[in-house]
């Protein structure tokens, strides 16, 4: 059984069929990159997994938990499944650990010090520990980056979803935030990554998932995709990535 299964999902807004009709499976361990086109339905498809955006149909499941939105409310599903934003979304008026434990302390009613002990080891390992007591304004992008990751990891979901978390950073700033994810990736979290760094991407992937439109049009493993891509628009959407 997989981690997170997403069946016959659907969602509009309004006139526009963002994603018609979408099924797909995460395993444990699994990291699956989800690549295409701007506009095709990627950030849609990540907000819908943890109900930032209400779909008209379909069924999220993770494993040992149950549907998502109906079994356990979505705030609930919001700690197991956690997401990794382009814009960081830190509190301004919060210092880094306050901002780490704002979660673990209010939605998890957790214990300050276990927490913080946590947070601490966290960030450690993502090398801003000496950044504590610091306040968002006073980090740079790819700092405030890896705080929010440190955020989500410190609520211990299962899965975790990010949605191009380095697209607002400077070139220099990118590959410190991809080093953590790769990390992640190496000691076995479970995650969905949307991405335009390719090179990353066929790093970090187990499995390459290609939408156009809302659906999933192509889906291989990344050697494959990125090397020997089976669609005409996959091909096309290669090819617009070399400069
Ligand atoms: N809040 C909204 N209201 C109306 N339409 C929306 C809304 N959000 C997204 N859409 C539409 O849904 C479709 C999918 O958008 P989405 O943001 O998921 O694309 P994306 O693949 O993440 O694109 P990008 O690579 O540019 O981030 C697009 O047609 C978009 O215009
Ligand atoms: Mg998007």
């Amino acid at each position: 059984m997989p981690l997170l299964s997403i069946q016959n999902l659907r969602k509009t807004y309004g006139e526009t069929v963002a994603i018609p009709d979408l099924n797909l499976s995460l395993h444990k361990g699994e990291v699956v990159v989800i690549l295409g086109p701007s506009g095709c339905g990627k950030s849609t498809l990540l907000r819908c997994i943890n109900g930032l955006e209400e779909k008209q149909s379909g069924v999220i499941t993770v494993k040992n938990i149950g549907e998502l939105g109906k079994d356990i409310s979505w705030e609930q599903a919001r700690q197991k499944v956690g997401m990794v934003f382009q814009s960081y979304e830190l509190f301004a008026h919060l210092n880094v650990i306050d901002n780490i434990l704002l979660g673990p302390i209010k939605a998890q009613k957790r214990d300050r010090a276990e927490a913080e002990k946590q947070a601490e080891t966290l960030l450690a390992r993502v090398g801003l520990l000496d950044r504590k007591t610091a306040f968002p304004r006073e980090l740079s992008g790819g700092q405030k980056q890896r705080i929010a990751i440190v955020r989500t990891l410190c609520m211990n979901p299962d899965v975790i979803l990010l949605d191009e978390i380095t697209a607002a950073l400077d070139p220099e700033m990118v590959r410190e935030v991809l080093d953590v994810v790769l990390e992640l990736a190496n000691e076995g979290m479970s995650m969905l990554i949307v991405t335009h760094e390719m090179g990353f991407a066929e790093k970090v992937a187990d499995r390459i998932i290609f939408m156009d439109r809302g659906s999933i049009i192509e889906e291989s493993e990344p050697n494959q995709f990125f090397h020997n891509p089976q669609t005409e628009r996959a091909k096309q959407f290669l090819r617009g990535m070399d400069y």
